[in-house]
């Protein structure tokens, strides 16, 4: 179980932050832990599915099957002994082969990986193929994917988990709202991998300012400092599509940037517990030191100013350098006290603590967030006790990290209503390995980087 454990950590985490933060040990999905923590069991009562009949079995599919989709699936068969995985598909045949691999690794020894060969799907419309055949569809390709995606499953009545962030520009983001409100009227769950809500210290220490014990929050700063992750480098042979499906990480099309592809997780948590999402950005960003050609056309640091409706300001830093400062954390100041996510502290205004989560709770005991999202979603999909319904906040939380990112490229101020609005699209439908991506290197292979001033994003 060891070997297993480190397997399926390794995949899921390539891109972890090298950072003594507690955060870090949260991006850890504890495999051996999975098997005990927070369980549905046969004990709950078992009602008929309206897409499905009654069916006992819910049947999964996953789209996109590198890291985080693996450890998805591994999550979803764990929250339910009658979830079975029926499809996978994946641009490429090679990633969906490693997954099947470290999926059937993981659950050795018993019956509940039997997906059928001819059930594997590969390239740009496998996702089609492999949604039909589910009930609950994991989507866990690269951001840009996203939008048409979630809009194939929900018009195909399929319960969705998805991952953060739900696109890449405003036009992807408008499309995952209006496919949110029809999955809303067609009651389909729909959980988004932006796991601090189902996180037991975020909920405690929300309740804790909702409840006022900081006050009307006034400004806090979120960060994701860390020092970066994978790169897929060009290899003899490939396509210019088929470098950047691999090396997706770099090209914003695909990704969006760390400021939305990772840094989201924090600007959220800014959204969730201010209650509201940002009116205006503005901010700074460049690339300094991850500047090579494999490096793309992405910065490697972001700082932005987010003012809210209410008048509180976010500061935002998100950075990929080796050797600086690093932290992962979100710390917000109210009217009557302050509040330190990483360490569960509120504070009053003269410094003395009001509240320690580690005080009362054990965060080492605490469920794992990863494994929560999937035990709520198919709890929701069995006993229809609840509808998830995240796709909304997903897509505005994803619209504000973008409108950040606008604010950094182009050097201006960036609106709600702006990005909002925006027709700015990176990503087409109609993409094929003969197809062109979005963006071209130049005659020796680099690629063009905005710049603050002249770059034009609104
Ligand atoms: N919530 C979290 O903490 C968390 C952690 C890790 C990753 N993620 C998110 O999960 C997503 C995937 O990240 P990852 O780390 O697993 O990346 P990855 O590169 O390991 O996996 C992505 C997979 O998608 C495949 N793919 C690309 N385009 C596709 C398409 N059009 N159709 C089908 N498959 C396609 C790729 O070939 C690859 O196998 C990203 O959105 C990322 O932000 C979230």
């Amino acid at each position: 179980m060891a070997r297993k454990t480190h397997k399926l950590n390794t995949m899921k985490h390539r891109k972890k932050v090298e950072t003594k933060d507690s955060l870090e040990r949260r991006s850890f999905v504890k495999i051996t832990g999975l098997a005990t923590g927070g369980l549905l069991t046969s004990s709950i009562p078992f009602h008929s599915m309206a897409q499905t009949g009654n069916v006992q079995k819910i049947k999964l599919a996953v789209v996109g099957c590198g890291g985080r989709g693996t450890g998805a699936v591994v999550q979803a068969l764990t929250a339910d002994p009658d979830v079975e995985l029926v499809a996978m598909a994946d641009a490429f045949k090679d990633r969906v082969e490693t997954s099947l691999g470290a999926i059937q690794e993981h659950f050795e020894g018993t019956d509940r990986i039997a997906v059928k060969e001819k059930n594997l799907f590969y390239g740009f419309d496998a996702f089609k193929m492999a949604i039909d055949l589910a009930d609950v569809v994991i989507l866990a390709t690269p951001p840009g994917f996203r939008p048409q995606h979630f809009e194939y499953a929900i018009e195909q009545d399929k319960h969705v988990f998805m991952e953060k962030p739900v696109a890449t520009d405003p036009v992807g983001v408008r499309r995952v709202l209006e496919t949110a409100r029809l999955a809303k009227e067609k009651k389909l769950n729909v959980v988004v991998g932006l796991q601090r809500h189902y996180e037991k210290k975020y909920l405690r220490l929300y309740d804790q300012v909702r409840k006022g014990a900081i006050g009307k929050i006034t400004s806090g700063q979120v960060y994701w400092n860390g020092e970066g992750v994978w790169v897929r480098p060009r290899e003899a042979g490939q396509s210019e599509m088929e470098y950047q499906m691999r090396n997706w990480y770099y090209f914003n099309w695909l990704c969006g940037d760390h400021i939305l592809e990772q840094h989201i997780h924090n600007i959220d948590v800014a959204n969730w517990f201010l209650g509201e999402y940002p009116s205006s950005a503005q901010g700074m960003g460049g690339r300094e030191v991850r500047k090579g050609k494999d490096h793309g056309e992405i910065f490697d640091h972001h700082f932005v100013e987010f003012t809210y409706p209410s008048g509180a300001v976010i500061s935002s830093q998100c950075r990929h350098q080796k050797g600086c400062f690093n932290r992962v954390d979100e710390a917000f100041k109210g009217s009557d006290g302050s509040l330190i996510i990483s360490k569960g502290i509120i504070t009053d205004l003269g410094g003395s603590e009001k509240f320690n989560y580690a005080k009362i709770y054990d965060e080492k005991t605490d469920p794992n967030p990863y494994q929560v999202e999937h035990d709520r979603l198919f709890a929701a999909i069995r006993n229809k006790n609840e509808l998830l319904t995240d796709a909304e906040n997903g897509a505005k939380s994803t619209l504000a990290a973008i409108m950040g990112r606008m604010a950094t490229y182009s050097g201006d101020i960036i609106t709600w209503e702006q990005a909002m609005k925006s027709d700015l699209q990176l990503v087409k439908d109609d993409l094929d390995w003969a197809s062109a991506p979005p963006t071209l290197p130049d005659a020796q292979g680099n690629y063009k980087v905005p710049v603050p001033g002249v770059t034009k994003y609104s």
